[in-house]
């Protein structure tokens, strides 16, 4: 379904005049051959858990990355010389490196000349497509809306680096083996993440022995925290990191440029940002919690206690689902906008809307899981399988929807 809905978005990207298809055309020509791909494999009823591993909404907005990690901009080779540095400093052990929620993979072509294998994982599968392209010495010409338009021709590199590849997938459920993992990135990607814990769980388990993970990005909030707490700064790092078995190697405070695009338009001069580094050694391997093992073991058939347990809304956040209309040439629509932990609103396609709202509603911090399953009914247009529920239930979970007791 997701794959649908993508198809759809691509046909109807915006672009600054109808008779200068650019945008559409160059994205289509690198998506579309992948997108076709993945059409044939086998789909789910409703596709809520791929959408929500899938962040389909959005990706279209995110041209920026691309230029900013792709056109040779001076923010990113500061960035790529920061975080090579703190990888000679820190990083003895050259295995395997990750770069989580990578976004338009820059980095994962610079860590790949200093580690035989280096991969990017991301939640947007039109990011990732687009990132491989450049990566393997592709090129796109594209214009970014925020800048008025101005084409920018973007390449990846004359030798395309050996052992650099991408990989769909949330942060906080790894495709890693325990311990396979030397070097761990993120970058923006905390304060994004509706659950930071859970990713920071994530990567104690993928870590090796000794592995470093190295965080660059805005101050963050853990979904436990009182809501009137604010975002962890640097000074709490120390604290947080040694709460998930992490040594702190190094913290401190960076200002950075954000997508200065004035290069391209002098009247967006770009931000300047308070970001968080940190370096930080796994001390030792953490236990999972006891949730997070119900799952493990339904997912293995040692036990449904998972379904016995009671899901609920975290107190002081919201998720909402916002019902209208829009009205334009086109004459009215009806228009579903999700907001949920950290993310912008983002648009629902009519099915699934249905199915969230019947879902939210029966999320009453009384009825059990296996309770709310039953309420869902025929709500996704045929009854979801109790797997594809508790795939369901742990992705909302992580992406810190709710909790469950
Ligand atoms: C703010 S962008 C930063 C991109 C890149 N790291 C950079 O600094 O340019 C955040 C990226 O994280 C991805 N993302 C968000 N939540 C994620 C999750 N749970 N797992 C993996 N990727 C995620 C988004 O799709 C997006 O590409």
């Amino acid at each position: 379904m997701w794959i649908d809905a993508l198809q759809t978005q691509l046909a109807s990207l915006p672009e600054p005049d109808a008779a200068q298809p650019g945008n559409r055309e160059a994205l289509k020509r690198v998506l579309e051959p992948a997108l076709a791909q993945a059409a044939g494999l086998p789909q789910r009823p409703v596709g809520m858990s791929d959408f929500m591993t899938s962040q389909m909404a959005g990706w279209e907005t995110r041209l920026p990355y691309l230029y900013i990690d792709w056109a040779d901009t001076e923010e990113f080779r500061a960035d790529r010389a920061f975080f090579l540095d703190a990888v000679l400093r820190h990083c003895p052990d050259r295995g395997v490196a990750a770069v989580l929620g990578c976004g338009a993979g820059g980095l994962v072509a610079s860590l790949a000349t200093a580690f035989p294998t280096s991969l990017g994982l991301d939640v947007s599968l039109p990011q990732l497509l687009l990132a491989d392209h450049l990566v393997r010495g592709g090129a796109i010409s594209l214009q970014i809306p925020e800048a008025r338009w101005r084409q920018v021709s973007m390449r990846g590199p004359a030798t395309p680096p050996r052992g650099a590849g991408f990989i769909v997938a949330d942060a906080a459920a790894l495709p890693f083996a325990p311990g396979s993992v030397s070097l761990v990135v993120t970058q923006y990607l905390l304060d994004i993440a509706g659950a930071p814990t859970f990713i920071a769980q994530e990567i104690n388990r993928v870590l090796s022995p000794g592995g470093v993970w190295l965080n660059l990005g805005l101050p963050f909030r853990r979904s436990s925290d009182p809501p009137a707490a604010g975002p962890l700064r640097s000074d709490d790092m120390p604290a947080f990191l040694d709460d998930l078995a992490f040594d702190a190697l190094e913290i401190r405070r960076r200002r950075a440029m954000f997508h200065d695009l004035s290069a391209l338009d002098e009247w967006l001069p770009g931000l300047v940002h308070s970001t968080i580094f940190f370096a930080a050694r796994k001390r030792g391997d953490l236990e999972p919690d006891p949730v997070a093992r119900a799952f493990v073991d339904h997912a293995a058939r040692r036990g449904s206690a998972i379904l016995d347990m009671i899901p609920r809304f975290i107190a002081g956040r919201r998720i909402q689902l916002l019902e209208g209309w829009s009205f334009g040439s086109g004459g009215p629509r009806p228009r579903v906008e999700l907001t949920s932990a950290n993310s912008r609103a983002t648009p629902i396609p009519g099915p699934l809307s249905a199915f969230l709202h019947k879902l939210l509603s029966s999320i009453d911090g009384k009825r059990a899981a296996r309770e709310v399953l039953a309420a869902l009914g025929t709500a996704a247009g045929e009854a979801l399988t109790e797997d594809d529920f508790v795939v369901l239930l742990r992705t909302m979970r992580l992406r810190g929807w709710i909790e469950i007791g």
